[in-house]
């Protein structure tokens, strides 16, 4: 099954009344952990990286098992940057092939909020990419993800819910109505009636953070009022940990192999636990067929440099494009070439992944590709064609 567009399974999951498991992951046994959960019970599930754990991992290295293990998957899937801190770092997971984003921009005044994340939404639209804004404050408590999340709760308003999304565009809204991040103090008490409240008037899938420690009548209220995406982390690190922890104290070790090899097993039986508790479970093929694969495009330019052949002045050219192009919103790679018969018709390639169909116009006209292409690449390359696939 695909890697699917996010908002799809979203909208999905909010038509039909239950919510998509967005389980962060920080390594590949949570990665494999949390697809074979979401594959045991035919659940769709987000593949979420938190940039607060980037400290943990690196981000560059971890992202094409995450896209080779989204693409493999028997259930669909979506890739998502959890907590994005900055425009860049947005565009910069894009490039790395997440096809959700977050902008978190939670902690600062409303005006600040809507500016950031309007200019978020913008850019990642312009590349196809589902995108969640945050609205209130969801603080830490307790844990290893909690002190990430200093500060205090601020619930979501419904009148600045409304405005926020009308300004910003964005397709889902995180908002906050008790939950925490990390592990929970005493009982949770949540606000239904606000969050109620909200759903009524924004009518569009909301996202749950602090996922975690929740009752099950809580996750059904949740589910009940309009929550389409849950945010769990805390509970997976607790039960991989637990399953180290307990490998150690039976004396099994002491290589790092033994000690972790039950935590795929312990992150798949609590990504299957809740996809069933949340009422994911069951619905893969129904999502799927509700949801738009995501496609990729191979942007191909074949070229003749004018006059004598100057392997000089086109290395230079080319140096000068990967230096212009590779920033714009949604370039996922870029490849130069030239051909190996000497009687081919072009002589040269330009080949650039796109992440989806939407970056070819929004390449198009960016105004760093605009300027490179009028004084450098067309006036050396006057023989042409440029062909977009749309890749399977
Ligand atoms: P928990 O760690 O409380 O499950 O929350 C996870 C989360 O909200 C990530 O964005």
């Amino acid at each position: 099954m695909p890697l699917v567009h996010m908002s799809d399974l979203l909208r999905h999951a909010y038509r039909e009344g239950y919510a998509v498991g967005a389980y962060d992951l920080v390594d590949s046994a949570f990665l494999e952990g949390i697809l074979a959960g979401a594959e045991a019970c035919q659940a769709p599930v987000i593949l979420s990286l938190a940039e607060s754990h980037f400290v943990h991992y690196d981000f560059d290295t971890l992202m094409p098992a995450v896209v080779g293990a989204a693409r493999r998957a028997r259930v669909p899937v979506a890739i998502h940057l959890d907590h994005g801190g900055s425009a860049s770092s947005v565009r910069h997971a894009i490039r790395l092939g997440c096809n959700g984003v977050m902008v978190d921009a939670s902690d600062k005044p409303f005006q600040d909020n809507v500016e950031a994340t309007r200019e978020v939404a913008a850019m990642a639209h312009a590349c196809g990419v589902t995108v969640e804004g945050e609205l209130g404050y969801v603080p830490g408590v307790e844990g290893e993800d909690a002190e990430r999340h200093p500060g205090a709760v601020r619930l979501t308003s419904v009148e600045e819910a409304r405005t926020f999304i009308a300004l910003t565009g964005v397709d889902c809204l995180a908002v906050s109505i008790g939950t925490v991040h990390g592990r929970m103090r005493g009982a949770p008490r949540l606000d239904f009636g606000r969050l109620a409240a909200i759903n009524r008037a924004l009518r569009l899938p909301l996202v749950i953070h602090g996922g975690t420690g929740l009752t099950d009548e809580q996750y059904s209220g949740l589910v009940a009022n309009g929550v389409a995406k849950i945010n769990y982390y805390t509970a997976l690190s607790d039960t991989a940990a637990r399953s180290i922890v307990e490998q150690a104290s039976n004396g099994i070790g002491p290589g790092y192999t033994r000690l972790t090899e039950g935590v795929r097993t312990a992150v798949r039986a609590e990504v299957e636990r809740t996809s069933r508790l949340w009422g994911a479970a069951g619905r893969a093929d129904a999502a799927t067929r509700s949801a738009a694969s995501w496609r990729e495009v191979e942007h191909v330019i074949l070229y003749n440099v004018n006059g004598p052949r100057d392997e000089v002045q086109w290395a230079d050219m080319v140096a000068r494009g990967r230096e212009a192009l590779s920033g714009i919103p949604g370039v996922r790679r870029i490849a130069a070439g030239r051909t190996t018969r000497p009687d081919a018709r072009f002589a040269y390639c330009w080949l650039m992944r796109f992440a989806a169909p939407e970056t070819i116009s929004s390449f198009r006209d960016h105004p760093d590709h605009v300027r490179y292409a009028n004084t450098a690449f067309r006036p050396l390359a006057p023989d042409r064609i440029s062909i977009d696939f749309e890749l399977d």
